[in-house]
């Protein structure tokens, strides 16, 4: 016979990652809700993590889930992207890890790690990957597509992304062109995408995504710059449930791409990018540009109108709004 405690347990693990209130978990271990709240109380001694939230209840913290494959294949509503799946507890970087195993891995394999001891950022930028605080992944899809549609792949991983946030948090993060995912005046996400390919072959994309889901301090240097989902909110984020939520929204526009073409994903990353007519700077290798923003091209470039009226189409770049100065 299982005593209060156990019970309790298993009622957390059972909401999978809901809130339930005092006066359910009172009624299923037949008790006050006093001893309900002395109960929470000797498991927060016990090292457990226990959320309370007035008008909605308790939680065990999302930090505590299970992470691992079997979670994450359970309940994974997706046909290929993730159905191939490997979680790593410490690697470099999962973008050397999808690399050497091009070969051997089906399209939509997905490597995971808890951390990055040498996450790769843009621009051979170091990304920041501790251990159980973000989702560190890195995705495999072999499209047969010319070479030059490669980069269109930033925007239908940070379309996924963003529409997968909205819909497990209901924040309103907005895509920095290409590849920031923002929340106000602070970034949550980055993408980089990688390829292999010989000659015009393309044998590989490689979809690198950082997401700042539970820290709640990041080091100095980019504590002003970076923010994560749990800050935001004020909640830890079920890991698990967001990356289960990225990969079924990453398929479907992956879909739509090779089905319609870029057009369509366009549209939909339109409606989630920080609004046109915005001032930035694009520091590129031939120098700064100054400019309000007039849209991206069908291929994705993006077009800047700088104060003497002429067009810069823009490939690639670090971009500085003007309200992050
Ligand atoms: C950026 O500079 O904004 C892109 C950051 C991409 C980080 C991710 S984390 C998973 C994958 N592995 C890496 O080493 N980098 C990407």
């Amino acid at each position: 016979m299982k005593n209060n405690r156990e019970k309790l347990l298993a009622l957390f693990t059972e909401s999978d990652g809901a809130y339930l209130s005092g006066q359910e978990i009172a009624d299923s271990l037949g008790c006050s809700r006093t001893a309900v709240w002395k109960q929470m109380e000797a498991l927060r001694k016990e090292g457990f993590e226990i959320e309370a939230v007035r008008n909605r209840g308790y939680r065990l913290s999302a930090t505590a889930e299970q992470y691992t494959k079997d979670a994450l294949l359970l309940g994974l509503e997706t046909k290929f992207i993730g159905q191939h799946i490997e979680i790593h507890e410490s690697v470099s970087s999962t973008q050397i890890i999808a690399h050497q195993q091009i070969d051997t891995s089906p399209e939509g394999t997905v490597i995971v790690a808890d951390e990055q001891t040498a996450g790769k950022g843009r621009l051979l930028r170091p990304w920041n990957s501790k251990k159980g605080e973000g989702i560190w992944m890195s995705v495999i899809l072999k499209p047969q597509i010319p070479i030059q549609k490669v980069p269109q792949f930033t925007f239908i991983a940070s379309l996924a992304i963003t529409e997968a946030i909205e819909n497990i948090t209901k924040l309103e993060p907005r895509i920095k062109w290409p590849n920031d995912i923002y929340i106000g005046k602070r970034k949550i996400c980055g993408v980089l995408t990688e390829m292999q390919a010989e000659a015009e072959t393309i044998h590989a994309v490689i979809i690198g995504m950082g997401i700042n889901v539970n820290q709640q301090v990041f080091p100095e240097e980019i504590k002003d710059k970076a923010s994560s989902l749990k800050l935001e909110l004020g909640e830890s984020i079920s890991r698990k449930a967001l990356l289960q939520e990225i990969l079924a929204s990453l398929e479907k526009y992956y879909e739509l791409f090779l089905d319609k073409g870029f057009a369509p994903i366009k549209l939909l990353w339109e409606t989630k990018a920080i609004p046109f007519g915005e001032k930035l700077t694009a520091s590129t290798t031939k120098g700064k540009i100054y400019g309000k923003v007039q849209g991206i091209s069908d291929e994705g470039v993006l077009l800047l109108q700088d104060n003497l009226g002429e067009v810069h189409s823009i490939y690639s770049a670090d971009i500085l709004l003007d309200n992050e100065k």
